[in-house]
């Protein structure tokens, strides 16, 4: 049977984020899962890279768009490689077999008579590329209002979305399309409200960045209506075969384009509908805050990969977070789990079970009679089938307390009787267990294999008994982890782009910092000491990684590194260029939000003229940074 398992596609607007490792992971775990069952599986990731957000992104940063994504690829490339993702497929909406589907696609829908011209007036949203309905909008008076939402009125062309509403609340009510249920049941909640025809164009001279519109040269084709076609684009011949897709794997903020639209777009060109859309949740920082670019909350998943390994964020991500649920990524979680349940778990028992094999039988074992029930694979695959694959984990680690419960009654090293029929039975046990935990970390139950001398198999070559052991030389598989000594500040060099002053606080100054690659706003206690103009302009440390806090109604997202001398306030003047971090010699950086105390505790100070923190001497670009001010003046 085919498999046909896809992801969202990133948009490739800065570089990729844990939610993006994420997803990827999960699907991942899905794709090699039904390999091992022996399905013909098809995997498919990739990135968006047309729309507003990138275009926007791109000329900010004066690059033409093309470039500017071909320039982020290799970070996504980068990171699924890392973690292993086993796509057979990488996706960009900028290939020309794409696009020429997005056009087949269009004209089909024209065909069935779904496209129509039109005036669309409304408010758009440029953060969602989307224009909103009253109810989605922010309120008018909000930062959100001012910075993200234009009212528009434009010539556009329609797609006929409320002629398939009724089909559409057929399939999601009537099918198990949408995992998990609470999400069905948002979708279908909101297919009560009659759906409004979708503007799926936009005027080229407005946004030149996207596929031609085939019925109009003035026109791009809307970022979504060129996104959701990924699915089905090349290589065309192989997908037919593999169409309908089993499983899209999203996350739950664009669960209306896949629930909705999407099955929409199908009906109209004449394709079957895809079978279920897994929904997963947001991963959030550690206290629960959702990671964004603005907080600057984001966890690097390379950092973790490099400090941690790639399988370690495997199995943490899918172990910890409950399926279709949102989860907080901690390091110190991630650490308890890998150390607890793969090394204590998992590692030991391979261990012991080597080492006691080597020394009574030099390493061979034959086949011997079963003493201890296998772990059902029905009971594990028809988790899998409702998409539980977190319980799949769960029912593995159970298993493997019962191996070790075993191993210390049977107590194989004294008791010479029971010994042989014992070993085989645990080595039984690990190479069945290999191959269920193998689609989740597939690094180490590759290792473990070598190790006791097997392949991987298919799931149902997998009955008691089959195999004669040689083992050869062990190695620590999950070696214990710990947690990595960080710096706990983000330092980073910005430059002061507009100051205002705050109502009602005569000593507050709300400045605009540009940072590099994003724009920051701070509230700092300087006004006394400055005026706007003295401080438009300079260069200045920002903390880039506090909590944001709102200082008289106005949020502070960081604050800019200043110290006291003969009573007054000044700021400390770096040397690098915007954007440029500030570290200490051999300490990871961290990029965890950290609370004011945990600021604090570093106790920056001038010692010998530089700025030091209590983990050592703070550098940019490998040089230490002057302050002109005695000896154990406080920088804060
Ligand atoms: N380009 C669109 C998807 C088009 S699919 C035809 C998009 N891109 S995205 O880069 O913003 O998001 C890609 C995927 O990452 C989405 O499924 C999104 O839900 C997921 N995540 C983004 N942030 C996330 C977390 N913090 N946690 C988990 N997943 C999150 O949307």
């Amino acid at each position: 049977m085919t498999f046909y398992i896809t992801t969202a596609i990133d948009y490739p607007n800065s570089k990729p984020h844990m939610g993006h490792a994420y997803e990827k992971i999960v699907a991942d775990a899905f794709a090699r899962w039904n390999r091992l069952k022996g399905e013909d599986v098809f995997f498919s990731t990739g990135t968006d890279e047309h729309g507003q957000k990138i275009y926007e992104a791109a000329t900010k940063r004066d690059v033409l768009p093309q470039k500017f994504v071909d320039g982020l690829l290799p970070f996504f490339k980068g990171l699924f490689s890392e973690l292993d993702i086993s796509y057979d497929r990488f996706i960009r909406t900028t290939d020309a077999d794409h696009e020429a589907l997005v056009k087949e696609l269009i004209r089909k829908a024209s065909d069935s008579g779904d496209v129509y011209k039109g005036v669309y007036k409304g408010f758009y949203s440029i953060k969602e590329e989307a224009f909103l309905t009253e109810k989605e909008l922010p309120p008018r008076d909000s930062v959100q209002w001012k910075a993200e939402i234009e009212e528009r009125e434009e010539e556009t062309y329609f797609f006929k979305l409320s002629k398939y509403q009724d089909q559409i609340i057929d399939y999601v009510k009537n099918t198990s399309f949408v995992f998990p249920k609470t999400r069905r049941n948002e979708i279908l909640e909101r297919l009560k409200e009659p759906l409004r025809d979708l503007s799926i164009s936009r005027l080229k001279k407005n946004m030149p960045w996207g596929i031609d519109f085939p019925l109009d040269s003035d026109h791009v084709v809307y970022v979504w209506f060129d996104a959701l076609p990924n699915y089905l684009s090349s290589p065309r011949e192989l997908l037919s075969s593999y169409w309908p897709a089993s499983m899209h794997v999203i996350g739950k903020d664009i669960i209306w384009f896949h629930a909705v639209i999407w099955p929409a777009i199908l009906l109209s060109t004449n394709y079957p509908l895809p079978k279920n859309l897994l929904v997963h949740g947001f991963i959030n920082d550690a206290q629960g805050q959702k990671m964004s670019k603005s907080r600057g909350n984001g966890i690097d998943p390379m950092q973790v990969i490099t400090a941690y390994g790639s399988e370690a964020l495997r199995y943490y991500l899918l172990r910890s977070v409950p399926s279709g649920e949102d989860g907080n990524f901690s390091e110190e979680d991630l650490i308890a789990r890998y150390n607890g349940e793969l090394a204590n778990e998992l590692g030991n028992l391979v261990n012991r079970a080597q080492k006691l094999v080597h020394t009574h039988f030099g390493g061979a074992l034959s086949t011997q009679p079963q003493d201890l029930p296998l772990i059902e694979f029905s009971k594990l695959d028809a988790l899998m089938s409702q998409f539980l694959y977190h319980r799949v984990l769960e029912e593995l680690i159970s298993q493997l307390h019962i191996v070790n419960a075993y191993v210390n009654e049977k107590a194989p090293w004294k008791n010479e009787d029971t010994r042989e029929k014992v070993l085989y039975n645990v080595l039984e046990q690990i190479r069945v267990l290999t191959h269920y935990f193998a689609p989740f970390i597939p690094e180490a139950c590759e290792k473990i294999g070598k190790q006791l001398g097997f392949s991987l198999v298919n799931f149902d070559e997998l009955s008691f008994g089959l195999v004669s052991y040689q083992l050869n030389e062990g190695e620590i598989i999950f070696p214990k982890l710990e947690l990595l000594s960080s710096f706990l500040l983000d330092l980073r060099v910005g430059k002061i782009t507009d100051v205002s002053p705050v109502k009602g606080a005569d000593k507050l100054y709300v400045e605009q910092v540009d940072l590099g690659n994003e724009k920051r706003q701070i509230v700092s206690g300087i006004a006394p000491y400055y005026t706007p103009e003295e401080l438009i302009g300079k260069k200045i440390i920002v903390v880039c990684n506090l909590k944001p806090i709102k200082l008289r109604g106005v949020e502070s997202s960081g604050m800019l590194l200043a110290y006291t001398l003969d009573d007054q306030t000044r700021v400390v003047e770096p040397l690098g260029e915007v954007g440029d971090s500030i570290g200490v010699k051999d300490l990871r950086s961290s990029s965890l939000v950290i609370s004011i105390d945990q600021f604090l505790a570093e106790e920056l100070k001038v010692k010998e003229g530089v700025l030091t923190a209590k983990s050592g001497t703070l550098l940019l670009n490998e040089n230490p940074i002057l302050i002109d001010a005695p000896d154990g003046s406080k920088i804060r």
